[in-house]
């Protein structure tokens, strides 16, 4: 009988403040509760409030997911065939079962039990899906794709052939990347450091946007950039392409040289659907 999800959150908080040595047996088992309520989406590392649309991270799930690192041991790890792998014990792969109906396709893949995978969703090999990621309904992960630990990624998104999608455990930080319904992410862009992209955007091709990017909306004559704790935000509807600007500089000047920065080209619009529609049989 699982346990009500807010006396869960008021233990995985505990759990998360504690020094490893405050640590019980006990909160091997809790971690494992941590894990069983994000595989079923019970509980997340970071929420949209429905009122203002604005995400709230639960810093006590990444502190809860750290403690589970802290608690675990290397075990060898059994149900593979060919080869041996070492792996703390709080932290094991995710066996899923055709009642999850998901479809992963053989080949290389990993999932770290205390994902979210909903319905629907494909992984193709080689992926890796990290400890307190959520991924919604139909979702594509393509070949290559790292979803990083804790990242929040919508219904219908695409995330194509090498997209790198970063998390919260190394180096240190504390904003998952969020990538919101029906956005399409092209192949080989990277999302690091907390970036978050509204609904329907469309990342191109090579894009890469971390804390330090600026982006320029060439249709509103504005630049996006992460402003203290608000992280890097990509309005709902943008397309994003890679692009240049001069470096600083007499040095840069003189040598005609610039800087990667990319650039929101225009809105979605029904050119931008024909160019990222998905295939339903796919799903
Ligand atoms: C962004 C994307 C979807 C195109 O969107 P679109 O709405 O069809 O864009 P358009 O063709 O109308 O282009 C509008 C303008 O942006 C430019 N542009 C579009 N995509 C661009 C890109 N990736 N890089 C540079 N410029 C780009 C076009 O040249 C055009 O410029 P112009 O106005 O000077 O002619 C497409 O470029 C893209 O990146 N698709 C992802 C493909 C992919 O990675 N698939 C993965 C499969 S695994």
């Amino acid at each position: 009988m699982p346990r009500p999800t807010k006396l869960l959150i008021e233990l995985l908080t505990e759990l998360g403040e504690k020094s490893a040595d405050q640590y019980v047996p006990e909160d091997r088992a809790l971690f494992a509760e941590l894990r069983e309520a994000t595989n079923l989406g019970l509980i997340r590392c970071a929420e949209k409030d429905p009122a203002t649309g604005q995400w709230r991270v639960n810093i006590w799930y990444k502190k809860a997911v750290l403690a589970g690192f802290r608690l675990g041991q290397l075990l060898e790890q059994e149900g593979y065939n060919r080869f041996n792998f070492f792996d703390k014990q709080t932290v094991p792969t995710r066996q899923l079962y055709i009642t999850n109906k998901v479809r992963l396709v053989p080949g290389g893949s990993s999932i770290r039990d205390g994902a979210y995978l909903a319905e629907g969703v494909v992984v193709m090999p080689p992926s890796y899906v990290n400890i307190g990621s959520y991924v919604g309904a139909d979702t594509m992960i393509d070949s290559h794709v790292l979803v990083g630990s804790c990242a929040q990624i919508g219904k219908r998104v695409h995330l194509s052939a090498g997209v790198q999608i970063g998390g919260v455990l190394e180096p240190v930080g504390n904003l998952p990347v969020i990538i919101e319904d029906d956005v399409m992410v092209g192949g080989n862009s990277g999302l690091y450091e907390g970036t978050v992209v509204r609904e329907r955007a469309v990342i191109g091709t090579g894009v890469l946007l971390n804390g330090s990017t600026k982006v320029y909306d060439l249709v509103r004559g504005q630049i996006l950039q992460r402003q203290g704790e608000q992280p890097l935000e990509i309005p709902a509807g943008a397309v994003v392409v890679p692009g240049s600007r001069p470096a600083h500089g007499d040095f840069a000047k003189e040598h005609g040289l610039q800087i990667a920065t990319p650039l929101i080209i225009k809105y979605r619009d029904e050119k931008t659907n024909a160019s990222t529609a998905l295939e339903e049989a796919l799903r």
